[in-house]
């Protein structure tokens, strides 16, 4: 097709579909050149890797591979994130994998999400509001609680987590207010918090979450920050790290070992 077709079956379907236009403004490259110009010195974060956060890697996860989930790797590390830590927070529920990975090793999980009636009114599929929690609330331990991340005044949860896992609306605005909250009412000392998202694979930096998390933390938290190599998470630890940087296309240098059944 030549580009004078293009440009106008574009814009026909633009004029059909007005909600089009998001796909232009929220295209990663746009995103990324208004990255640069509050961040210029930051492309990416610095990596880390499985084996040099934890001695004796290895992890197994329960997941349903299916739409919206987590990679095998994120699970993962989760699961070795949350070794003697004894509480953990996640804003953004869904089916409730995540939580429900996490809540093998810590016993104290809450898990934060819109409620169905709310996801409803956003004219979202019903069926997508009742599959919220159909994982996560097959174990009893694991607190739900409903709201929406946007007017929720975390404060008033009175209590501060060990770890805290932030997988909610992956718009800029809210992974911003997302981290400013977390990190204003939920974190203390110690506790280490992990985005999704922070990529669109492991190899793709996704811009608009990663201002979105730089312009939530306050400035002098940004160097606590770190990509876990081969997954989709940013982590915020206190604890230092071997680092090295992030490579676009990379040659593997080992492989992970899957093994897959199926659990009922
Ligand atoms: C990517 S999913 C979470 C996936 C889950 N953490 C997992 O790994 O299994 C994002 C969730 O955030 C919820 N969500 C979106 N916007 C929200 C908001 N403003 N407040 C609370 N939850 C929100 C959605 O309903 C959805 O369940």
């Amino acid at each position: 097709m030549s580009k004078i077709k293009k440009t106008f079956q574009a814009l026909q379907n633009i004029a059909q579909e007005p909600s089009l236009l998001n796909l232009v403004i929220n295209d990663n490259e746009s995103r990324k050149k208004e990255f640069l110009e509050t961040y210029a010195h930051l492309k990416s974060l610095p990596q880390v890797d499985f084996a040099d956060l934890s001695d004796d890697f290895d992890e197994s996860v329960d997941l349903a591979f299916l739409d919206g989930g987590s990679l095998p790797t994120d699970l993962a590390l989760l699961k070795t994130l949350a070794k003697g830590k004894n509480s953990y927070f996640e804003i953004g529920t869904w089916r409730g994998e995540s939580v429900w990975n996490v809540a093998k090793i810590i016993d104290d999980c809450t898990t934060f999400n819109l409620s169905k009636e709310e996801i409803n009114t956003l004219g979202l599929d019903k069926r997508y509001a009742e599959l919220h929690g159909i994982i996560s609330k097959k174990n009893p331990s694991i607190l739900h609680l409903e709201g929406n991340s946007k007017t929720f005044d975390f404060k008033s949860l009175n209590k501060k987590y060990d770890l805290i896992f932030i997988d909610g609306d992956h718009s800029y605005d809210m992974v911003k207010n997302d981290t400013a909250k977390v990190f204003k009412s939920l974190v203390h000392e110690n506790s280490v918090v992990v985005w999704h998202d922070y990529a669109f694979n492991p190899e793709k930096v996704r811009y608009e979450v990663f201002k979105g998390i730089l312009d939530g933390l306050p400035k002098d938290l940004h160097s606590n920050l770190y990509h876990v190599a081969n997954t989709m998470c940013a982590v915020f630890t206190k604890q230092n790290f071997k680092t090295k940087q992030f490579e676009e296309l990379k040659n593997p240098e080992f492989l992970f070992e899957v093994n897959l059944k199926i659990k009922k």
